[in-house]
């Protein structure tokens, strides 16, 4: 396939945006950034220097002052935080605990988004976040709205805990993705929400496989059309 598109895609908290990308950007050649991971960097920044996630200014100036990058490796996206692999530190029930507040903050999302838009520029990208489609790449050419139901989000995030050996219920984990999707959908500083022009894609149903093919084909015609 010549033409290289920007892809963006976006949705709630587990609803398997993070695999079906990595694994389209692979099927296409494409270059996957997850900027989930670098909000979760940024938490851990704040976490580490023991600031008070309410207190707005001191956030964002240590914002400011730490370097948070990313990396292709074979193995997928490496998260780096002052040159350090944050990559396996940032997937972490205290994080999550603390990235909805981090993230709603507009001085914190300008410096993202600006390196997430820079990283774009060549096209073949794939995004994954809460607001590619609407904000970071509104030019994307093709925009996906992953969504599933709240009792298969909590499940996906089980497996993926109890893989890293991190006890957790699914009674607790539903009620935890549910705040911080609402907490996300309502904050003033570019919400979680399906843009005008996406397509949306519930997932609940579908294998990996399923998901990354409708996507794929999406993409295919899109290409093609140009
Ligand atoms: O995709 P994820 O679960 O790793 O994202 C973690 C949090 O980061 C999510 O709850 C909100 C925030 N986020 C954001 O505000 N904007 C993005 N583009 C990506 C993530």
């Amino acid at each position: 396939m010549k033409k290289r598109i920007t892809i963006a895609v976006d949705g709630p908290a587990a609803s398997g945006k993070s695999t079906t990308a990595r694994l389209l950007a692979q099927k296409l050649g494409y270059l996957y950034i997850d900027t989930g991971a670098m909000y979760r960097a940024a938490t851990l920044s704040i976490l580490n220097n023991k600031i008070n996630a309410h207190d707005e200014q001191a956030v964002v100036k240590n914002i400011e002052d730490c370097q948070i990058s990313i990396k292709l490796a074979e193995d997928g996206q490496h998260t780096y935080l002052n040159n350090n692999d944050v990559t396996h530190l940032i997937r972490t029930p205290q994080i999550n605990r603390e990235i909805s507040v981090i993230s709603s903050y507009a001085g914190v999302r300008e410096i993202l988004v600006k390196q997430q838009q820079a990283l774009a520029v060549q096209g073949g990208v794939i995004m994954d976040g809460r607001d590619i489609g609407t904000v970071v790449l509104p030019h994307a050419k093709l925009k996906v709205f992953m969504i599933a139901s709240l009792e298969e989000r909590a499940k996906r995030r089980l497996k993926e805990f109890a893989a890293q050996g991190i006890k957790e219920t699914i009674e607790s984990l539903k009620s935890k993705i549910q705040r911080r999707d609402e907490f996300d959908a309502s904050r003033s500083q570019a919400p979680l929400k399906k843009a005008e022009d996406a397509r949306e894609l519930d997932t609940s149903k579908l294998t990996i496989e399923q998901q990354v093919d409708l996507i794929y084909n999406w993409a295919k015609e899109i290409i093609y059309a140009e």
